[in-house]
């Protein structure tokens, strides 16, 4: 019997309506389009304006885009596991609130939090659950309300943050497809360039942290730069050469969109031609947990049962990885 492996099978996404462009941002800080367009590649960003939703709202759009996408039954589904750093409220967990709302009614639901990286560590997490035979059908989604938590008068993290959602679903497969390999990798050290200071058990919320900002995201950008260039490369360059991939070999690299600039480094260092490198920064920003479904919800139409998607992160914590996977289908 061949060795079960775990293939994405359906993909959905979701962005707000609001669009928050640079030439708006000029207005509300000191900065302008050329700066941003070229230190980062984002030209607009969607924001989810509505006060009364959070993340949990992002997240059921997604995943019922896949579901009317797939056709699957979502009382089929096994388990619902959210991929987010923007979760609706500290306590209970926002993954069990989706799962019921899109009818997910036979699953369990968790949340899970490792910055950036959250969707790529997710991917890891369902496919191990489905390749240990205990169950069939993991739905797992990235979702960030991130303007939650973005300070709009600093001019250092407004420009990057953007809000949405992706949703993919994983299964069983037969046929070797799906996840083939991945590199994960943490270091604590990163927690000092990037970070929500007050709201957790370290430093519970006060006056006293509201009014010092200390409820937003905090970043040392020039740091976390450094070391998303190098190690989210190394990851990459490593997991090709442990799997023997050369770059013809590649057909695409789903990279977190945080910075066009580490992309390149990252594709550069893969030896990638440019066509394979999958880009959706200009219009949507980093959306943290939503990058990667959001780029296989845009690209699904490109991707050819057995191609070699590369996909890598690198967030905060500092967390980063790669993970090599077979695509399981063609788009009908
Ligand atoms: O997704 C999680 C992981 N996060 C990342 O991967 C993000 C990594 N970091 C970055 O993407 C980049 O560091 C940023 C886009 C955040 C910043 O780009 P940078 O090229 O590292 O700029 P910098 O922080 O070194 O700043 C260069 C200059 C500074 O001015 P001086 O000191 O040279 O006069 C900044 O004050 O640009 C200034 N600056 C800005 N100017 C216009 C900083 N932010 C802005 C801005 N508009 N928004």
């Amino acid at each position: 019997m061949s060795k079960l492996t775990a293939a994405i099978t359906a993909v959905g996404g979701y962005v707000p309506d609001f669009v928050l462009s640079n030439k708006v941002l000029e207005t509300m800080v000191d900065t302008n389009d050329e700066w941003i367009t070229t230190r980062t590649g984002i030209k607009e960003r969607r924001i989810l304006k509505d006060k009364d939703k959070g993340t949990s709202f992002l997240a059921i759009k997604a995943a019922e885009d896949l579901i009317q996408k797939s056709g699957v039954n979502p009382a089929e589904i096994d388990m619902v596991l959210l991929a987010t750093t923007t979760p609706d409220m500290p306590v209970a967990a926002t993954a069990v609130y989706v799962a019921t709302q899109i009818g997910a009614v036979n699953a369990f639901a968790y949340d899970l939090q490792a910055a950036c990286s959250s969707f790529l560590y997710g991917m890891s997490t369902a496919a191990a659950y489905v390749q240990s035979g205990r169950y069939k059908k993991v739905l797992l989604i990235g979702a960030d309300k991130m303007s939650s938590i973005i300070d709009y008068t600093d001019r250092a993290t407004c420009i990057i943050f953007g809000d949405g959602a992706g949703a993919a679903l994983f299964e069983p497969n037969e046929e070797g497809l799906g996840l083939q390999d991945e590199i994960l990798r943490s270091d604590g050290i990163g927690r000092e360039f990037l970070k929500i200071e007050a709201g957790g058990s370290l430093l519970p919320p006060s006056h006293e942290t509201i009014d010092n900002g200390q409820h937003y995201v905090h970043q040392d950008g020039k740091t976390v730069f450094k070391y998303a260039v190098s190690n989210m490369a190394d990851v990459s360059e490593r997991i090709m050469q442990r799997n023997d991939l050369g770059h013809d070999d590649v057909n695409w690299l789903i990279a977190h969109q945080a910075n066009r600039r580490i992309i390149d480094a990252t594709a550069s260092r893969m030896n990638l031609d440019e066509s394979k490198v999958l880009i959706n920064i200009e219009k949507y920003g980093n959306t943290t947990s939503a990058t990667l479904p959001l780029l296989l919800n845009d690209f699904e139409h490109l991707f050819k049962k057995g191609d070699n998607l590369i996909f890598a992160s690198f967030g905060g914590g500092f967390t980063w990885g790669s993970i090599y996977l077979k695509w399981a289908y063609d788009k009908k």
